[in-house]
């Protein structure tokens, strides 16, 4: 297959200066494929290195720098150790794990690559937010020929989702809550279902993402702040007992950073349940919680960073149809176009929930 010598991409250079450029195709190591990039995802984190409010990932915390971490695309060439490794065929449809930890470090060895971070595509190399992207092998998923390559991008939230969604151990028919009607709160949605709870409430703040909430399978949404809402509920915990027999609820997510989320994801939690908060801290929040309380209902409180080991079956997932990914996936746009899609993720504006860069 051939490859050109160069490509477009949007590189970003510092908050809000973003240039769509032309620059060399990347070259590839030994180890790494060539990915030719169907379709990116946008990110939250995309949208808060965009407007600065967090850093890349870089070693100077600044561009230039290709963002996107959410991708997929066709394998278009191999490095040497890549092809006799990788079992891969030119012309493969993949996703892209973008957490490219060390393949011989212990905790990837033990299957826990989320705590032992290397490379992260789109974050501290260039990512998906171009034509060409290279990925190492081993962190390079093959997807089934017959699966859209747009949905597919959704493999990376999903599969942290996922991760989440597998740390709460559902015991079959249990009542669900999950805070951030996000993409992944709206995926973590039908996940749960899956892992078997008998009903799910959807907590959020804003009524057009908590209907989508709704469409995929949520059976109660929740507004907690806007009182015009017919979904606004005052008191939660009260609302949570009505529909769950008497009792608060029995496994809770936060998926969302907001700290009032992930307090009332604690609080309205009941005994011997599990809650698993998943929103990305900001650098110096602290979580408390009362622990009294928690100590006496026998709570267990645990965090969920990543996809350690969930990509083929997020993969399974959507390519199944088992989990629905179209109504997050908002809108496609071009790659000359990805500034203003960020910014609308930002402002809510068009429900663009995770709306999709897709190259010709
Ligand atoms: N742990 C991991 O492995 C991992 C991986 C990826 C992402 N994350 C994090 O997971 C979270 C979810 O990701 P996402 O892309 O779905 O995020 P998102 O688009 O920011 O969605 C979060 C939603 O939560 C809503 N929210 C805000 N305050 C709330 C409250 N008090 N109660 C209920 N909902 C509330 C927000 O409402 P508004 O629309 O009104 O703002 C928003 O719609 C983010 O914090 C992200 O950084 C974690």
């Amino acid at each position: 297959m051939s490859v050109p010598d160069t490509m477009k991409a949007q590189v970003f250079y510092e908050p809000e200066k973003m240039e769509l450029e032309t620059k060399p195709v990347p070259e590839i190591g030994p180890e790494e494929v060539l990915v030719k990039v169907h379709a990116t995802g946008i990110c939250g984190s995309d949208v808060a290195y965009y407007f600065g409010k967090s850093s890349v990932g870089t070693e100077s915390g600044k561009g230039p720098l290709v963002l996107g971490h959410e991708l997929s695309g066709t394998i278009v060439k191999m490095g040497a150790v890549a092809e006799e490794k990788g079992g891969f065929s030119i012309g493969d449809p993949v996703v892209v794990n973008p957490v490219q930890s060390d393949v011989n470090s212990p905790w990837t060895q033990k299957g826990k690559s989320n705590v032992d971070l290397g490379t992260v595509v789109g974050v501290s190399v260039d990512g998906g937010f171009a034509e060409y992207c290279a990925s190492h092998w081993f962190w390079t998923v093959p997807v089934p020929k017959t699966l859209d390559l747009t949905l597919a991008a959704s493999t990376e939230p999903l599969a942290c989702g996922l991760y989440a969604v597998r740390n709460l151990n559902i015991e079959k028919g249990q009542f669900v809550t999950i805070f951030g009607p996000g993409p992944i709160g709206i995926m973590m949605v039908q996940m749960a279902k899956i892992y078997g709870a008998g009903k799910v409430c959807l907590v959020g703040t804003r009524d057009e993402r908590l209907n989508v909430g709704k469409e995929v399978g949520a059976d109660f949404v929740v507004n907690t702040k806007d009182t015009s809402s017919p979904n606004y509920v005052e008191d939660l915990a009260g609302f949570i007992m009505d529909n769950n027999g008497g009792e608060l609820a029995d496994r809770s997510i936060a998926a969302t950073s907001a700290l009032a989320a992930i307090n009332q994801s604690v609080a309205t939690a009941g005994k011997s349940s599990t809650i698993v908060i998943f929103g990305l801290p900001g650098d110096d929040d602290v979580h408390s919680f009362p622990a009294m309380e928690c100590m006496l209902n026998d709570k267990t409180i645990r965090y969920s960073w990543l996809a350690p080991d969930t990509w083929p079956e997020a993969v399974d997932l959507i390519a199944t149809g088992k989990v629905v990914v179209e109504p997050v996936q908002s809108f496609h746009f071009g790659i000359d176009n990805l500034s203003e899609s960020i910014r609308k993720v930002r402002d809510r504006e068009d429900n663009a929930i995770k709306p999709m860069m897709i190259n010709e």
